[in-house]
């Protein structure tokens, strides 16, 4: 079946993670971040997205904004800056107005010039999704922004992925779901939809029972993918 819908995560797909701690190693106040921002993002985004799924499993839920905190927390504490609640600050602010990586705002004209539908589907919460995507200005260029927020579990739940379905009037194999995540673009693919994995560090591939359909290095040929 044709492509008809393109859906998108998020935070990394979308939106820069990096780009909160990137950004405020630049600013004058925050020299002790200047060695190491990489780390503490990176630490910041891989404890974030084990809280969601430890969250799950121990039936202890929260939303998105809960284990970003968390998340930077130990990630503060992992690289020497706890306690330095003026850097808190900056990064959680920073969070609600991430860049998009510069391809976003070309590629998503070009669906919808092509006809296409295309939404966001992320952990984020509906609050959060909005800053992102007003700060970006992109909203124009989404037809809708689903968060899991309103089904109260987080990615890869397949209740998660039944919110493309109940918003828009397509078959799973008619959406292509595109995701920088492994994990999510495997479990979308485990779901039914056709997934391409954005992978733009050449991690390996997640062993897990499912693959993705496609693996891309951006986004700049998700148009050629969903109108081929
Ligand atoms: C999201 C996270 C998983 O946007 O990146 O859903």
């Amino acid at each position: 079946m044709p492509i008809t819908t393109c859906v998108f995560d998020a935070y990394g797909t979308l939106f820069d993670v990096a780009a909160a701690a990137r950004q405020a190693a630049t600013e004058p106040d925050f020299p002790q971040l200047q060695d190491n921002w990489a780390a503490l993002a990176n630490h910041w985004r891989l404890k974030q997205l084990q809280y969601t799924w430890l969250r799950a499993i121990t039936g202890a839920p929260c939303g998105f904004w809960q284990v970003t905190q968390d998340g930077l927390d130990w990630a503060l504490e992992a690289t020497g800056l706890e306690g330095d609640a003026k850097l808190r600050q900056r990064l959680l602010d920073l969070y609600w107005e991430l860049q998009a990586y510069p391809e976003v705002p070309a590629m998503l004209t070009a669906l919808k010039k092509a006809g296409l539908q295309t939404a966001i589907l992320s952990n984020g919460s509906p609050d959060m999704l909005t800053g992102a995507v007003q700060s970006a200005g992109i909203g124009a260029l989404l037809d809708d922004v689903l968060s899991v927020e309103s089904v109260g579990i987080f990615k890869p739940d397949s209740r998660v992925y039944d919110l493309e379905g109940q918003r828009f009037d397509c078959r799973n194999d008619e959406v292509l779901f595109v995701s920088s995540n492994g994990w999510d673009a495997a479990g979308a693919a485990g779901y039914g939809f056709t997934t391409a994995w954005v992978n733009r560090a050449a991690e390996p591939v997640d062993r897990l029972p499912w693959k993705p359909n496609h693996i891309l290095s951006d986004l700049t040929t998700i148009p050629d993918l969903a109108t081929a």
